[in-house]
């Protein structure tokens, strides 16, 4: 009994010391006093967000935070030094592949990134030695490390492009590598750039569709079918169309062919069909099948946003004059809904399909139009009978002044 209180003292104090003050971390107080890039690191390191997590230095690169001299820095205490870039993907991956470690601190945050890291371009080529791809300090700096939530972070998808494209569109710093330094200037121009600009967070970036770590993004087998993971409807069109066995045939890629991969515009009905801007005419010339129905395709769209359009148009005209429509035009709404429908139907390649919305929507137009003319038939009787009426308050003004002139005229009112 005498012997437990005093070993109970000393395990209250031992459990209660760490949280008493920070821990020493005399390689952060020397290096605050040096200049360049020894001091540097010091500096930036309260942002960090390993220091949030309770890192010091000593937690990457070894050695002992407790010694205030040089000796601190001894490889017998484990000191590592700064590591060389091709040993970077090791030294991060030391605690983030430990999924025991990792998960003390968050049990939520994934462990696979230095092992998927060595199946992308990047990885490969760091494994051969070219230190010029990026290791993971190229993409989310290094002694200055944010959360990936934290939008000020290289690694927030806002941020991406303009990461990726410090090496990727430096035209000097690729020479040597047979690939284009383009993406960047052509994904800036893409529907998914602008989507993502106006705060659009579903539209993706360039690690959305080339993984973040690996060779593509977890799921897909390869960055060419990334697409169909958020147009999912248009992917299963597709993969049902004749298209999907013939160009695997080919060896070509499938929505890629016909929309681009970076610089991804909003497409329009002039690329269905056989004129000078449609995808179709890319393989399929006169005679043929694909030929033919890409001409069927065209005109029921045409047709379609003909009769949609004209209806539009009267019922603006019939609405202006103040007529009620409110009815044919929540009608003509869903005759809108069968042109998009349509729209992503043509990627069954079947007119038959196509034709089905297109149908419905030039019905429902012509319809509406009706109604639409109707109204105005009812503007123009109402019109008339205005006038009719105007007439007759005209000659009725006309006749009572006739008569009180009358009336001022006759001798009875003279004195
Ligand atoms: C008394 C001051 C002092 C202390 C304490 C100290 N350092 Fe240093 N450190 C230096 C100086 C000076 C240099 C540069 C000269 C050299 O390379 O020896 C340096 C260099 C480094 C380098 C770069 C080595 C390289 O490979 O390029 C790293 C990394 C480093 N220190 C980390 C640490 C860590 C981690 C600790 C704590 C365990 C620590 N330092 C403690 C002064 C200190
Ligand atoms: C999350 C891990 C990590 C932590 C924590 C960390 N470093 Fe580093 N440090 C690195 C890596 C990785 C490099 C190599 C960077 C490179 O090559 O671009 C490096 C490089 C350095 C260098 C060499 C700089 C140069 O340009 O030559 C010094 C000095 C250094 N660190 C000191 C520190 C000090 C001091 C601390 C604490 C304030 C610290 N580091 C905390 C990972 C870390
Ligand atoms: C080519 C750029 C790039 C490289 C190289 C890279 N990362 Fe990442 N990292 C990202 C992006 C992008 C994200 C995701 C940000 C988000 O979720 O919005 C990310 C996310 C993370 C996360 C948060 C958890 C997660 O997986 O989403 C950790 C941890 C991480 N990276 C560690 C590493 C480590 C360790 C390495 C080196 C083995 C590395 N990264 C290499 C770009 C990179
Ligand atoms: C000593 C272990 C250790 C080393 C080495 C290490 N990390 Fe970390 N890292 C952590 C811990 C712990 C966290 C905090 C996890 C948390 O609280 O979310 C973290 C967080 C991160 C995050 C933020 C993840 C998020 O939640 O958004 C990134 C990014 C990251 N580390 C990248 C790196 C990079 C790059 C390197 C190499 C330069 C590296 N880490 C080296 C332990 C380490
Ligand atoms: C530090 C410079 C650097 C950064 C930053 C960088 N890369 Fe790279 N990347 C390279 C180099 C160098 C290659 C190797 C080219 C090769 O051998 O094909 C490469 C290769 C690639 C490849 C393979 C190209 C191919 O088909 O051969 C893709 C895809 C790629 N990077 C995407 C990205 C993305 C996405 C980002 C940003 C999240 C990024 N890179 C950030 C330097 C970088
Ligand atoms: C919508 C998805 C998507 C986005 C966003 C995207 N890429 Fe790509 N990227 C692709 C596809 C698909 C390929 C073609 C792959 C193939 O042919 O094997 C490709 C190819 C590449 C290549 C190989 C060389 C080339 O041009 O064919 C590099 C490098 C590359 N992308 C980098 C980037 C960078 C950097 C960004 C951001 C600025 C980016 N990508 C954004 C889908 C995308
Ligand atoms: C991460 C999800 C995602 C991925 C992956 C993706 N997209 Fe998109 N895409 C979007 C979003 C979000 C929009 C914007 C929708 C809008 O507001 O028009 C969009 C818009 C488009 C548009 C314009 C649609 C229109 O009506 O104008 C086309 C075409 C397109 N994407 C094709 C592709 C292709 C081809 C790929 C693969 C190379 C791809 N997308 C990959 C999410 C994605
Ligand atoms: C053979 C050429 C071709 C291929 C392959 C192709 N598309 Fe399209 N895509 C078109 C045409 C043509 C339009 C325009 C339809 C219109 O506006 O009349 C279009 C329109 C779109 C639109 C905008 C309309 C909508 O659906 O919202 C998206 C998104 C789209 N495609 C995604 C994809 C995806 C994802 C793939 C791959 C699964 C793909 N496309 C494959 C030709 C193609
Ligand atoms: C990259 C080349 C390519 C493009 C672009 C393309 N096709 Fe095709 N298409 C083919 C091939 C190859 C076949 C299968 C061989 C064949 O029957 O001609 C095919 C088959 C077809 C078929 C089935 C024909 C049959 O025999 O039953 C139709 C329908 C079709 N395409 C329509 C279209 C339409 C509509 C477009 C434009 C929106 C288009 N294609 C764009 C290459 C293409």
């Amino acid at each position: 009994m005498r012997k437990t209180i005093p070993s109970l003292v000393v395990l209250l104090v031992a459990i209660a010391s760490p949280l008493a003050a920070a821990p020493k971390n005399s390689c952060l107080t020397c290096h605050a006093e040096l200049e360049g890039p020894q001091g540097e690191p010091a500096k930036k390191f309260p942002s960090d967000v390993h220091n949030q997590a309770g890192l010091g230095c000593a937690d990457c690169h070894g050695g002992d935070p407790q010694d205030d001299s040089m000796t601190a820095m001894s490889p017998a205490k484990g000191f590592r030094g700064a590591p060389k870039k091709t040993a970077i993907p090791e030294f991060c991956g030391k605690c983030h592949s430990d999924s025991n470690y990792m998960r003390r601190f968050n049990p939520g945050l994934r462990t696979d990134q230095l092992s998927q890291y060595w199946t992308s371009v990047h990885g490969k080529r760091l494994r051969q030695g070219d230190a010029k791809v990026a290791a993971c300090v190229d993409c989310h700096s290094v002694h200055d490390i944010l959360a990936v939530t934290d939008t000020r972070a290289p690694v927030y998808p806002t941020n991406v492009a303009t990461t990726c494209a410090r090496c990727h569109a430096d035209a000097a710093y690729m020479k040597g590598y047979n690939l284009p330094t383009n993406q960047p200037a052509q994904y800036a121009k893409s529907v998914h750039a602008h989507a993502l600009a106006q705060g659009d967070t579903s539209a993706p970036t360039c690690s959305t569709c080339h993984g973040n770590h690996g060779a593509a993004p977890p799921g897909v087998s390869s960055v060419e079918n990334v697409c169909g993971t958020c147009h999912v409807i248009n992917q299963q069109l597709f993969e049902k169309s004749p298209h999907q066995a013939a160009f695997a045939k080919m060896g070509l890629p499938a929505c890629v062919q016909c929309h681009s991969n970076h610089e991804i515009v909003p497409p329009t009905d002039a690329w269905v069909g056989v004129g000078s801007n449609a995808t179709c005419i890319q393989c399929h010339a006169a005679g043929d099948k694909g030929y033919a129905a890409a001409q069927r395709i065209a005109g029921d769209l045409a047709k379609l946003e003909t009769f949609y359009q004209r209806a539009e148009d009267v019922l603006n005209t019939a609405e202006r004059s103040g007529m009620e429509v409110s009815t044919p035009r929540v009608e003509l709404v869903s005759a809108h809904g069968d042109l998009i429908k349509a729209r992503v139907e043509v990627h069954s390649f079947n007119p038959g399909e196509v034709q089905k919305f297109t149908d419905e929507g030039t019905d429902i137009s012509q319809k509406a139009y009706q109604a639409g003319v109707v109204a105005l038939r009812e503007r123009d009787t109402r019109r008339k009978g205005l006038g009719v009426s105007l007439i007759f308050i005209v000659l009725a003004i006309g006749g009572l002044y006739l008569k009180i002139r009358q009336m001022e005229s006759t001798p009875a009112n003279r004195h």
